[in-house]
């Protein structure tokens, strides 16, 4: 099974080529066009600016991904777009160039759950057998979910405020670190101590699986008012890095409790942006041992958004005949 995939719906354009045999995934390309540089200067993505974007890169970079893969189309068994969540004209910008594409050269269609492309992307490292116990932790999603294949997937908790990814954007603005946040401040964190800083310890203990971040949050930018030195920074730095991983595992051992009671094969995966982060991936690993469970991460290249992840997706729906109706709509929110 041999898949295109296309992802837009953020601030990266995608394309990436991708062969599932077996169960097992190969990468022969993955071309990612990131668009920091237009957003830069409002410290933040812009929409608009996202879109047009998009529309000028998306031939050229899924021109080049399927020259890396010295693929042609008619090697191709599908065309894989994201379809949502996101911001939903860069969206509209991917999939309708997906499905132009598949009418054209007389391909099945996939439309893909963005969310579904990082629950995946574990996959695209190692080989990973189904089911999985997954924290996803991205800019826009922060989620406990247990994984048994696509369109199989239930949700044990989630964020009831703040994604964890914005978390880290904010303070690192409230910083003037600039955008995106989570890589600057966690270059800032190690030249810093936040061991004397106290941050509430929102939820820690409570019996669900939820996470909030608001708190934490309102806590950080008031201490980054009173910061004097470059010195004080990195300590906020360090102590709002350490908070996050602390309630992320917080809350994933309760999710790992109660998973282990009804699991044989204990697998913990953590995908997304923040799966970046190294502090939170020893952390979450340290947290997985303790509770008896094997631990892994995407390779760095697929934790943050890519289209390997979503011409993946694409290609074990596609082997489970689950494509997508041409006038398949783009959605700014969609839940898994
Ligand atoms: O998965 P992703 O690329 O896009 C979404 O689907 O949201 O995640 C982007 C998020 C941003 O909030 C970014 O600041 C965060 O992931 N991120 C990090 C790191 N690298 C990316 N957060 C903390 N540490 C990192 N190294
Ligand atoms: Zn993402």
């Amino acid at each position: 099974m041999t898949v295109l995939g296309l992802e837009t719906s953020c601030d990266e354009t995608a394309a990436s080529v991708v062969r599932l045999t077996e169960g097992r995934a190969e990468v022969l390309s993955s071309v990612v066009h990131s668009q920091i540089d237009d957003h830069a200067a409002y410290g933040g993505v812009v929409p608009e600016i996202a879109a047009r974007s998009h529309v000028e890169m998306i031939a050229e970079v899924t021109r080049r991904a399927m020259a890396e893969a010295d693929m042609a189309y008619d090697g191709l068994d599908g065309i894989a777009a994201t379809a949502g969540p996101g911001l939903v004209g860069g969206v509209m910008v991917g999939l309708s160039f997906g499905k132009a594409a598949a009418l054209a050269r007389g391909l099945p269609l996939v439309a893909v759950n963005h969310l579904e492309g990082h629950a995946v992307s574990a996959r695209l490292g190692a080989e990973v057998a189904y089911p999985f116990l997954l924290l996803l932790v991205s800019g826009g999603h922060c989620q406990l979910l247990e994984v048994r294949g696509v369109g199989d997937m239930s949700r044990i908790g989630a964020t009831i405020d703040d994604a964890a990814g914005e978390a880290f954007d904010k303070i690192a603005k409230a910083l003037g670190l600039g955008y995106p946040g989570g890589p600057a401040l966690e270059r800032l964190a190690t030249q810093g101590d936040g061991s004397k800083i106290d941050l509430p310890r929102a939820l820690l203990g409570r019996k669900d699986c939820d996470f909030s971040f608001s708190g934490l949050k309102t806590a950080a930018f008031r201490i980054a008012q009173t910061c004097q030195t470059e010195q004080d920074k990195a300590d906020l730095a360090d102590a709002v890095q350490n908070a996050i991983a602390r309630q992320l595992s917080d809350r994933s051992e309760r999710a790992l409790a109660a998973y282990a009671e009804t699991h044989e094969h204990r697998l913990f995966v953590v995908a997304g942006g923040v799966a970046a982060n190294k502090t939170i991936r020893a952390t979450l690993q340290a947290t997985a041992a303790k509770h008896g469970f094997d631990f892994l991460a995407p390779p760095m290249a697929y934790c943050t958004d890519n289209a390997a992840m979503i011409a993946l997706a694409g290609a074990e729906r596609l082997a489970l005949g689950l494509t997508s109706d041409i006038d398949v709509v783009a959605r700014p929110r969609w839940p898994l």
